[in-house]
């Protein structure tokens, strides 16, 4: 296998649009149905709701305004504490701050890269005592409001233990499965296993609606209050009235239109996602120091954004310099998040002790894997990390 520098730029992930998305855009201009509400709208929340298995999906304008909806309805409050994965984009803790609670940041696990449940449920039974009817942080008095675990990557986290402790301290479960749509765990959806579920599908998404969000649950009463929230808390059909601050969060028809279409795809995107992985996994085999991204046995990833780990020292050279070099051959690639803990946005945050996320974010990186990559573009960027080992 050999890299060839003249040959076209291979982006990190792009939308793959082959479905009906033209003919359903068409019907929205053809009919006028263009804005918040809309057939597509109720469609693509029917369909949504079928895909993860929940009663209920109400569309958001993006994933972020899920998350917001999602904390408000799971009864957040304000200067309420709220333990959320370190390692992600910054989008859930920003949520919290928008709620006016405060992020409590977990380590990852070295297996699947997810957060840790056992350092999660250590902080709840060391840190934590129950006081005045809620589970309260002993060092800062405040309630823990929620717990927001992010299946990253398009791997779910191992929720069980995270759930039993959540239930018997009644704390609501928010799973951020912005990068898990399609993805099981031990046979169920993600964003039905927790109190709500929230998804996005803007532009790197596994599927696309240019932008967009979906918050899910299997409760009728938060599914009610979410969509409340998100037109404006507008209490009246025909008055303006308002009973609560709102938010204009909808998502429009004609994005409903495109998301439609692409949940037609999902399983055909996934299956592709799944081969992509299949095919990186088997050629990086070959090359010391680099290991593909992980599957646990009762997990099934989707692969949405296919990462490797690289061990500078066996590999020779580390993950910067590999992204680099892939960099100078045309072939985009990214390093995970900067763990959370050490985001200047969130300085000051809490955080138990955190090694597992640093690691991972210095040592790994995210490959080309659009469902639409073709097996040649594979074995380019493969020969492309085999060369980055001789600083090439
Ligand atoms: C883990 C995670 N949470 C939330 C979001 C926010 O979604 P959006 O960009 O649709 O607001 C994203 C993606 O951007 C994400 O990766």
């Amino acid at each position: 296998m050999r890299s060839d520098s003249s040959e076209e730029f291979v982006p990190l992930s792009v939308p793959s649009l082959h479905g009906n998305e033209w003919s359903y855009v068409k019907e929205c201009l053809d009919t006028n149905w263009v804005s918040s509400v809309g057939p597509f709208v109720d469609r693509f929340e029917v369909g949504m709701a079928a895909k993860v298995g929940t009663p209920h999906a109400v569309a958001t304008v993006n994933g972020t305004a899920a998350l917001h909806i999602a904390l408000l309805v799971a009864g957040v409050q304000p200067d309420d504490e709220v333990l959320i994965s370190t390692l992600t984009f910054i989008a859930p803790a920003n949520a919290i701050r928008y709620a006016g609670a405060w992020p409590v940041f977990i380590d990852a696990e070295a297996d699947y890269w997810q957060i840790d449940g056992g350092k999660l449920v250590d902080f709840l039974h060391r840190d934590c005592s129950w006081r005045d009817g809620a589970l309260r942080n002993r060092s800062t008095g405040r309630r823990i409001g929620a717990i927001v675990p992010v299946h990253i990557l398009g791997h779910p986290v191992d929720l069980d233990p995270i759930c039993e402790v959540a239930s018997k301290y009644q704390i609501p479960v928010i799973e951020d499965a912005t990068e898990s749509l399609g993805a099981r765990y031990k046979g169920r959806a993600t964003g039905q296993l927790g109190d709500l579920g929230c998804f996005s599908f803007n532009g790197n998404k596994i599927i696309t609606t240019g932008g967009g969000g979906m918050l899910t649950t299997n409760s009728a009463s938060m599914a009610r209050h979410a969509k409340h929230l998100t037109t404006q808390a507008k209490d009246d059909p025909l008055e303006y009235t308002h009973d609560e601050i709102g938010y204009n969060y909808r998502l429009t028809n004609v994005q409903a239109a495109i998301g439609c279409a692409q949940l037609e795809e999902l399983d055909a995107i996934v299956a592709r996602k799944r081969r992509i992985a299949e095919r990186y996994t088997a050629a990086l085999g070959d090359i010391p120091g680099v290991t593909a991204m992980p599957e646990a046995s009762w997990a099934f990833s989707t692969f949405w954004l296919f990462t490797i780990r690289i061990d500078a020292t066996r590999f020779g050279s580390d993950s910067r310099s590999v992204l680099r070099s892939l960099e100078r051959k045309k072939i985009q690639s990214r390093p995970l998040w900067q763990p959370l803990h050490r985001s200047r946005a969130h300085a000051g945050a809490q955080c138990g002790r955190i090694d597992v996320a640093d690691e991972l974010y210095q040592d790994c990186l995210s490959l080309p894997c659009s469902a639409d990559l073709r097996d040649e573009q594979i074995d380019r960027v493969v020969a492309a990390i085999a060369e980055a080992q001789y600083g090439n």
